[in-house]
């Protein structure tokens, strides 16, 4: 399945050579409430910053810079192999890319700057963004402007009526007028290289929250003769993560975005707005999933697949033409061979079936490599953990394994093998043997139970 932009699989468009992308992920998020940093929390199982480092990627941009403050490890190994910087005090956007110029080469054309913890922005709108800066006005910095339903603390974009931009005024320090305005800055930028340096070391520090607004270089610029302008994109692309709120509501524009790449790839959600996509899910054709199904990151689904209701899957392969679900559960490392059925209730982890393999009812199954067509009988549970060490379950092509069986591992269970209903297997069984552990019945005969009358009342 394609995921618009938002999959690192996807191919890398050539181009945008000549541009660096600034990230700025400094902030300290307060707002979140979290000991994480800001841009670590994820979307689509994703930490945020890692989209904006595909998305570029998408666009072709491969020269990248992260913007981070101290105590920000998690955020420099996420980004690794792209550089990061310490802004060691936050003292403004502009001050923030002041920080980041010592890593530049100074021969770039275009310096593109993004935020972090804007997750959503496409590649495509990048792509627009940076080629405004080819039109006949050769303009030297052009802002991403978006109308949202609030303006709320955006700063507000100041043009005239030809689109030149003439400033960007944040709200604390705008008048009534101009926070009339409802065209706000998204804070993503374009600014020519030659000139960045120059306009980055002119921003002062003089306004309400006493910071350096890299938003300034829009007055900078245009008072040393450079023409700036902007264009515009939609809210849904563009909004910025400050609360656990907004996280939660880039969420589910990342969902419903999914979904519908989903089903116009042609796969069948029967209930879209209950099933949850990770970035990269890979679904193949003609697949249906049913209601209430989360896909944690690493799954891919091969042709005619069908995933019932309320399935939990992640890191997991199911190959051609298997049935999962309902109520399954599928860890990281699985993979199920073709035309196979997992059935409710059963748990899968790091373990491999072969094909037409049928786990049909209440199983757990870990550390195990099961062979072709074997039937795991209800309630088998393979044993992999002994308090101290997990160890492996091996179980052949054609094997049958009874209901309420306990495979004690480490432990072989040879090809074509049959184990009893009811066996605790803790020793190899051999290739088309019948092994049992239960205890024989025993029938006495004409036993008086002790029940009192069997027609009172049993609530
Ligand atoms: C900024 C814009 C505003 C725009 C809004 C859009 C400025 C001055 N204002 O305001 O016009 O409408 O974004 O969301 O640019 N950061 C650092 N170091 C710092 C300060 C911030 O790295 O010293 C990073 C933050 O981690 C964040 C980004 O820059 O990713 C934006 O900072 P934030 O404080 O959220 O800016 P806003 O006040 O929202
Ligand atoms: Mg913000």
């Amino acid at each position: 399945m394609k995921h618009n932009n938002l999959s690192n699989t996807m191919k890398k468009n050539v181009g945008h050579t000549n541009t660096t992308a600034i990230i700025l992920a400094a902030g300290l998020g307060s707002r979140m409430k979290s000991q994480k940093p800001k841009v670590m929390h994820e979307i689509g199982g994703l930490p945020m910053i890692n989209h904006i480092i595909n998305t570029l990627n998408h666009a072709g941009i491969e020269k990248k810079i992260v913007i981070v403050s101290n105590d920000m490890q998690e955020v420099t190994s996420a980004v690794t192999p792209y550089p990061t910087i310490i802004q060691s005090r936050q003292l403004g956007t502009g001050h923030a890319v002041k920080t980041a110029l010592k890593l530049l080469k100074g021969n770039e054309e275009n310096v593109l700057i993004l935020f972090g913890a804007d997750p959503l922005i496409s590649s495509r709108t990048i792509k627009k963004l940076i080629n405004r800066r080819k039109k006949q006005d050769k303009p030297s910095v052009v802002a991403l402007g978006f109308t949202p339903t609030e303006c709320g603390q955006y700063g507000r974009i100041i043009a005239d009526n030809e689109g030149v931009l003439k400033k960007i005024i944040e709200a604390k320090d705008a008048s009534y007028d101009e926070l009339a305005i409802n065209l706000c800055n998204s804070g993503v930028m374009v600014i020519n290289g030659a000139y960045l340096k120059e306009f980055i070391l002119s921003i002062k520090n003089r306004n309400a929250k006493a910071e350096y607004y890299l938003t300034d270089v829009v007055e900078i610029a245009t008072r040393k003769g450079h023409i700036c302008c902007y264009i515009e994109g939609s809210e849904d692309e563009l909004i910025g993560v400050d609360t656990m709120l907004d996280l939660a509501k880039a969420e589910n524009l990342f969902q419903c975005r999914a979904r519908e790449n989903a089903m116009a790839d042609g796969i069948s959600l029967i209930d879209p707005k209950s099933v949850f996509f990770s970035w990269d899910t890979k679904i193949g054709k003609d697949v249906t999933i049913g209601p209430n199904v989360f896909f944690g990151p690493g799954v891919t689904i091969r042709d005619n697949v069908v995933i019932k209701a309320f399935c939990h899957i992640e890191g997991a392969l199911i190959s051609k033409g298997s049935v999962i679900g309902p109520f399954a559960r599928l860890r990281p490392k699985t993979r199920i061979g073709s035309n196979s059925k997992v059935g409710n209730f059963v748990e899968i982890k790091n373990s491999t079936l072969g094909f037409q393999t049928k786990i049909n009812h209440l199983s757990y199954i870990g550390d195990t490599i099961i062979g072709n067509t074997a039937n795991i009988g209800a309630g088998t549970i393979t044993c992999n953990f002994d308090g101290i060490k997990k160890s492996t379950t091996k179980i052949g092509k054609n094997t049958f394994i009874g209901s309420n069986s306990a495979l004690i591992a480490p432990v072989q269970i040879g090809d074509g093998a049959t184990i009893g209903a009811g066996s605790t297997i803790s020793k190899n069984v051999r290739a088309g043997s019948l092994s049992l552990t239960r205890t024989p019945q025993r029938e006495i005969s004409n036993w008086k139970n002790n029940q009192k009358n069997i027609t009172d009342d049993h609530d």
